[in-house]
């Protein structure tokens, strides 16, 4: 057991980014209900995932994790999980097949709920509320009722992840996930496009060579990795008082687990040596994830990372680095360090949140090439350094949304208006994760002709 630590003991440090809960009681109220509720996932489970990032760390394997930057209440439905799902899967076919490396899919999904923000209110005409932190907290709504912090938000946010969670494992273990169904998931709208003809060949080539296999007696019933793939889910472990009342002891082998996702990531704004967060998440036993900005103290990282993984637990910790522009001149320098500390780590890319800017007309966005020049940075320094590039980071969605600039539609900023539907950031749509997904895929070929040769 980790030395000093209960699943509370984060209550004597500085919280950050927390809400102001005005009822006390109706919060202790909440979190009593969700304390008496069932898990979201079971140990084992985050275990298997650990393993496999492991792997990663390796370079013998490559980290998928995506979904939306905040999940609603209202935008929940059966077929925006199904598409989201849906362009995962397709990513990871083209990069598996593209690239010949197991690929691990992560979805920010069923629990992406609570945001981080820079400002603790927001101002418009004259009148100050508090910031929207996420429907786990508050509405998005700019009123006074809908901004007050809610505990009752954090039962619906539980049951909506359950939901989420039932109807992503019967997706993934009922038949929908089977790669005989490749030609299947080709989404209409991308089906169309240069994305989606690009696939539709992939899917083609596949399904010969699954014939092929079937032929050698390799099929659906011999081969579950055939029959079905394999799903985890994540978030940024930011609502203590929520993860907390979700940890419980694993009966097989004794350890905390925050049972609400198999993975759990800390945030750029909240991992400091002596925070809540940092203290909260050490002694809870799933892999976790560590945001990297280009303005990280590398003495203070190498902090973090001793006190989360004092064992040096390969599959533990992903970096997940979100430079932009400075990720070229700042990571080397991480890097080295990790290295010279003998640290085992799994390097992952987020493109997504150094990239953002605010239009003219007032829409936070990314641009497509951004992105993607991030991707290509972050494969081209691990390969000078001579450690892995592991995996990537994205906010993304199934939906046909215009949130991105760039990308097979060429998505302008005058059109990002026509369909503009994300809570928080701007995500990819399946076009454009499509796209993405080709582009690594010819990175990691190469990356892995590296380590073979
Ligand atoms: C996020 O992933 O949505 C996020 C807020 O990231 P970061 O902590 O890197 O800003
Ligand atoms: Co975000």
């Amino acid at each position: 057991m980790t030395a000093n630590w209960t699943p509370d003991s984060w209550r004597a440090k500085q919280v950050r980014q927390m809400p102001e809960y005005p009822d006390v009681e109706k919060l202790k109220s909440a979190e009593k209900q969700l304390e008496n509720l069932p898990p979201l996932v079971f140990a084992g489970e985050a275990r298997s995932l650990k393993s496999s990032l492991a792997k990663a760390a390796e370079g013998k394997a490559f980290l998928l994790q995506g979904g939306d930057c905040a999940e609603s209440f209202a935008e929940f439905g059966a077929k925006n999980i199904r598409d989201t799902f849906r362009v995962m899967l397709q990513m990871a076919v083209v990069m598996t097949f593209g690239a010949s490396c197991p690929i691990i899919k992560v979805g920010r999904m069923a629990g992406q709920f609570a945001k981080p923000r820079s400002a603790n209110t927001e101002i418009k005409d004259g009148l100050e509320l508090p910031s929207y932190r996420g429907d786990i907290i508050n509405g998005i709504e700019f009123t006074k009722e809908a901004r007050e912090p809610d505990p009752t938000r954090m039962i619906r946010a539980y049951n909506q992840s359950a939901a989420n969670l039932n109807l992503l494992r019967a997706f993934a273990h009922g038949g929908y996930a089977n790669l005989h169904k490749v030609q299947k998931w080709n989404l209409d709208f991308v089906a169309d496009s240069r994305q989606g003809e690009k696939y539709g060949e992939f899917a083609i080539r596949i399904s010969e060579t699954l014939d092929f296999m079937e032929a050698c007696g390799v099929t659906p019933e011999t081969v579950p990795q055939i029959r079905g793939a394999s799903f985890h889910t994540s978030h940024e472990a930011l609502l203590l008082p929520y993860e907390q009342a979700l940890t419980r002891v694993d009966s097989l082998t004794g350890k905390y687990y925050d049972c609400s996702a198999h993975m759990l990531w800390i945030g750029d704004r909240t991992r400091q040596v002596d925070g809540a967060h940092v203290d909260f998440l050490r002694g809870v036993d799933n892999p976790l994830g560590i945001k990297i900005g280009s303005t990280v103290d590398i003495d203070e990282l190498l902090q973090v990372c001793e006190i989360l993984n004092p064992e040096n637990e390969a599959g533990r910790i992903t970096l997940i680095t979100r430079m932009g522009d400075k990720l070229t001149e700042r990571l080397p320098k991480i890097i080295r360090a990790v290295e010279n500390a003998g640290l085992k780590i799994l390097w992952a890319c987020d493109p997504m949140h150094a990239n953002t800017i605010k239009t003219s007309n007032g829409y936070k966005t990314r641009s497509f090439n951004k992105i993607l020049n991030e991707v290509k940075d972050f494969f081209a320094v691990h390969k000078s350094e001579g450690t892995y590039a592991g995996g990537v980071h994205f906010e993304m969605t199934g939906q046909d949304v215009t949130e991105c600039t760039g990308g097979t539609y060429d998505v302008l900023e005058e059109n990002l208006s026509e369909r503009y539907h994300t809570y928080c950031d701007p995500r990819l749509n399946a076009a454009q994760s499509l796209e993405l997904a080709f582009l690594i895929a010819r990175m990691l070929k190469e990356e892995r002709s590296d380590i073979i040769s």
